[in-house]
Formats: structure tokens, C-alpha cells, sequence
């Protein structure tokens, strides 16, 4: 200990525990931003009653379910149905006009976390007569949560929230036709999740999708450092036909990023971009 502050143990044996996952599994959590990552780190040593972070180290190393853990502390999965139902307005009047020109429409849900962010889609994409030509991909790192993303099964107490922003999101029908309450849940309705394909997914090592027209990334790129939101957004612009979308979150823009020069603003208040023709 002689001559090192405790915060600089700290942070060397946070720089120890992801070289090792880096080294095992090829996720780089070094492009995390910093603050999150050691609040999450400090959890999980309390939480599996260890008595340091370096401890962490072999059991990340040698048992897959304690990563799985480890996964799933790193990953902020708060997500509600039409989140800033503003932004779904803005969609479905000036973004959805032009996927309707389009036979066929792919969307990526990228940190889909548990799926209610894409229902809320395929509900206004069936309201506007496109959910039959279009195929979402909804994908996310956190395996739990894509199970619970696959099932569509919310609490009810939620409906009442997510009526109102429903409604203030533009919708026309009434909520309650889109699922099922049975037992103190909801499950969405069938005829939505036909239309979505749920699949791991890992922005920080995985390869581009082909010919999407819309991708919505929200809240996902706060959490990542210049470097890894670059790699992201680079992955983007490589998935995005000529004039696609990508939205974005309220504290998320393109302004910083090398891939700027790829894309137009479209609507700088929803943070909705255009990928543009020829660069
Ligand atoms: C706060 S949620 C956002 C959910 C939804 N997009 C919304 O705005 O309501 C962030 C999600 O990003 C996911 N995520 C974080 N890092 C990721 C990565 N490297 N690859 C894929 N998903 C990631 C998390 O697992 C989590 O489900």
C-alpha cells in the first residue's frame, strides 16, 4: 500500500478486471464511460460478498454464469412504453410518410433492452398501415433482458402511464386492443411481435446490419466514451441505406462524432438524422 491512494488501487484493479474480460469474452467495457462502470463494479463485489475487486477477476474468468452477473449490473435497462412521446409524433408524421414509399421498410431497435421501446413502433407502424411490410430487428447485449423482450408480458400498473403518452404520441386507436391483461400482467398482442426478430447484438464488437431504413438508438450512447460512440455510430451509417434514419436519444447527438459528415440533420429537437446519398 506504501505510497498509493486507495482510488488509484481502485482504478488499477478496475483496469485488471477489463483486460481480463476483454482477453476471455472480446467486450471491451475500456470505452465505458468511468463514473457508471465503478458504481456498477463496487455493486457486485457487495453484492457477491467479495472483499476487492481484484477477486472478480478469476470468477470472470473461469464461471460464465458470474459474468452473465457481471453483464447484467453493467447494463441500465430503464426503458418505457412511447418514452418522450413527442419524438413518436415527430415519426409518425415526418419519418413514416417516407418509409411509406418504400415495399419493403427494415428497422434496428439497437439496446432494445426490454422491449417496450419496440412495441411502442410496431403499434404506430400498424396504425399506419406499414407493420405488414416492415421487419424490426430488436436487439440488445443483456440476454435477460431480451427474454423478457421476446415474452411482451409488462405489469399492468404500467398501462395507465402508457395509455396517456400512447395518446400523446399520436395514437388513434384505443391502447388496450394491442394486448392482453391476464393476472396482474399484459402481454402484447401476437400480431405485433410477428413482426420483430430479437437477437443478441453487441455494439462494442458485433458487425453492421444490411439495408436498414429507420435505426433508433436511444439512451444507449450515453454510456459509452467518444471512442466507442464513434465505433458505434460508424456501424450505423454502414447499415443505413441512402436517405435512412437514425434517431437518437435526448442527451445523444451526431455533433462530436467522425461520422457527421455522413448524415443531415432532419429534425434537430428529436435528434433524427439522414444518412446522405453519396458519401
Ligand atoms: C437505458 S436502456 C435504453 C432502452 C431504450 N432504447 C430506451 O431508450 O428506452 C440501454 C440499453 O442499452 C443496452 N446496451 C448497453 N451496452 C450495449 C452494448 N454494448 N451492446 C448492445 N446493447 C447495449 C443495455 O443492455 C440496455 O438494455
Amino acid at each position: 500500500m506504501l505510497g498509493m491512494k486507495l482510488e488509484d488501487m481502485q482504478e488499477f484493479e478496475i483496469d485488471l478486471l477489463l483486460e481480463a474480460i476483454y482477453f476471455r469474452y472480446g467486450y471491451d467495457f475500456r470505452d465505458y464511460s468511468k463514473a457508471s462502470l465503478e458504481r456498477r463494479v463496487l455493486h457486485r463485489v457487495q453484492q457477491s460478498n467479495l472483499n476487492s475487486i481484484s477477486e472478480m477477476v478469476p470468477r470472470v474468468m473461469h464461471d460464465t454464469e458470474f459474468f452473465e452477473l457481471f453483464l447484467r449490473d453493467m447494463s441500465v435497462t430503464v426503458t418505457e412504453m412511447f418514452r418522450d412521446p413527442k419524438v413518436f409524433h415527430k415519426l409518425r408524421q415526418e419519418v413514416f410518410t417516407q418509409l411509406k414509399t418504400y415495399s419493403r421498410v427494415n428497422i434496428w431497435h439497437a439496446g432494445c433492452a426490454t422491449g417496450e421501446e419496440v412495441y411502442s413502433m410496431a403499434i404506430m407502424l400498424k396504425e399506419e398501415g406499414l407493420l405488414d411490410r416492415t421487419r424490426i430487428y430488436a436487439t440488445d447485449y443483456n440476454n435477460h433482458s431480451l427474454d423478457i423482450a421476446k415474452k411482451g408480458i409488462y405489469p399492468v400498473e404500467k398501462m395507465k402511464l402508457y395509455t396517456e403518452s400512447y395518446i400523446a404520441a399520436g395514437g388513434k386507436a384505443s391502447f388496450a386492443d394491442y394486448y392482453l391483461a391476464k393476472f396482474g400482467s399484459v402481454k402484447m398482442a401476437e400480431s405485433l411481435k410477428e413482426h420483430i426478430t430479437f437477437a443478441n447484438h453487441n455494439l462494442m464488437k458485433d458487425q453492421p446490419f444490411a439495408e436498414m431504413h429507420l435505426i433508433v438508438c436511444r439512451n444507449v450512447l450515453i454510456y459509452f466514451n467518444a471512442k466507442l460512440q464513434d465505433r458505434v455510430l460508424t456501424l450505423f451509417k454502414d447499415s443505413l441505406i441512402a436517405r435512412g434514419f437514425l434517431l437518437l436519444g435526448d442527451k445523444e447527438t451526431l455533433d462530436f462524432s467522425e461520422v457527421k459528415s455522413y448524415f443531415e440533420t432532419f429534425n434537430k429537437k428529436e435528434r433524427i438524422y439522414r444518412r446522405l446519398m453519396h458519401v
